[in-house]
């Protein structure tokens, strides 16, 4: 029998596209994650990472993408030919992400790769597989200000044909105050990582400050992997990250997904990359009405969010 050809990534995923739909939400342990991590959870839970793999987490639309980006280049001293081996998913696979066959689940794609891998999840803070603080990963986490992660995820759940319907704004508004959209609360996500990262040693990133100052966020992230490049490294970083030259970067910018999964022509993965596009969609009302919530949901933690810059 002929051998089989792996599929790329992008085969894969267009060869499952008669099973993409937009797949419901199943809860773990109180957290509505898609169905099939859902249905896959406890070969995720079981996870072994190695001591030196390195978590990258994040509430989905808060600059992950941006951040593997930027971890990959220093990994490769700003290599910019290296960093463009593959799309990032396969770089820098998804921990908990389970699809139809043939596309290659989080799993499959970190078991076929040496340590150290660059591993990302969206899972919050209590369903990470223990074994990443029992072997002291390093981890980094990234947020973002509540109301610009709302609309960057609107618009991400409308050109996301797996993820549920996201339907009317205000509407969604709603389901993100209540914490009912995939992985669950903003709220309890960004406070359940900022309550655990002096314990777990988790360096905690805000997406405003690497927009306020890419540089500094960068020497950061450098400082806390114990690594070392040359200023010329840290400038070509900064500029290869810039989201400019990310949204024209095959292999950054998700074009690896194509239309069966997502429909960049609704609206791209590189959507806009700034702070406070949320005044262009948010009504006075809708703003004050959030503020207000916002306010009770997270009195108990001082996160320093910044909405505007
Ligand atoms: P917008 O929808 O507001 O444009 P994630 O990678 O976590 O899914 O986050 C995606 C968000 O990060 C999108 O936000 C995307 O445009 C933005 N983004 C990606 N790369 C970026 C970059 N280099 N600089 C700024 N924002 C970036």
């Amino acid at each position: 029998m002929a051998e089989e050809k792996e599929l790329s990534y992008k085969e894969a995923i267009e060869k499952a596209s008669p099973s993409i739909t937009r797949f419901p939400l199943i809860h773990i342990r109180g957290i509505p994650l898609m169905c099939h991590i859902a249905n896959n959870w406890d070969s995720i839970w079981a996870f072994r990472p190695d001591p030196s793999d390195l978590l990258i987490a994040t509430y989905p639309k808060a600059g992950t993408t941006w951040t593997q980006e930027i971890i990959d280049l220093l990994l490769h001293n700003g290599d910019a030919e290296a960093c463009k081996r593959a799309p990032t998913p396969v770089r820098s696979p998804f921990l908990e992400i389970c699809s139809p066959p043939p596309i290659p689940s989080g799993l499959d794609l970190l078991n076929k790769m040496n340590p150290p891998r660059l591993i990302k999840t969206h899972l919050p803070f209590q369903l990470v597989p223990l074994g990443f603080w029992e072997n002291k990963c390093k981890a980094i986490y990234v947020a973002r200000n509540a109301k610009d992660n709302l609309v960057s995820y609107y618009y991400f759940d409308l050109m996301n044909k797996t993820q549920p319907e996201p339907g009317p704004f205000d509407g969604y508004i709603d389901k993100f105050m209540r914490g009912v959209l995939s992985w669950g609360s903003w709220y309890d996500h960004v406070k359940g990582y900022w309550v655990e990262r002096e314990e777990k040693n988790i360096l905690y990133l805000f997406y405003e400050d690497m927009k306020e100052n890419p540089r500094r966020e960068v020497e950061r992230i450098m400082r806390y992997l114990d690594l070392s490049v040359s200023d010329d490294v840290i400038n070509r970083i900064v500029e290869l990250t810039s989201f400019k030259s990310m949204k024209e970067n095959p292999m950054a910018n998700y074009s690896c997904v194509p239309s069966p999964v997502f429909d960049h022509s609704v609206s791209p993965f590189m959507r806009k990359g700034e702070v406070g596009d949320w005044k262009n969609h948010f009504t006075p009302e809708q703003s004050k009405m959030f503020d207000e919530d916002y306010e009770k949901q997270m009195k108990d933690v001082d996160i320093p969010f910044r909405s505007l810059i």
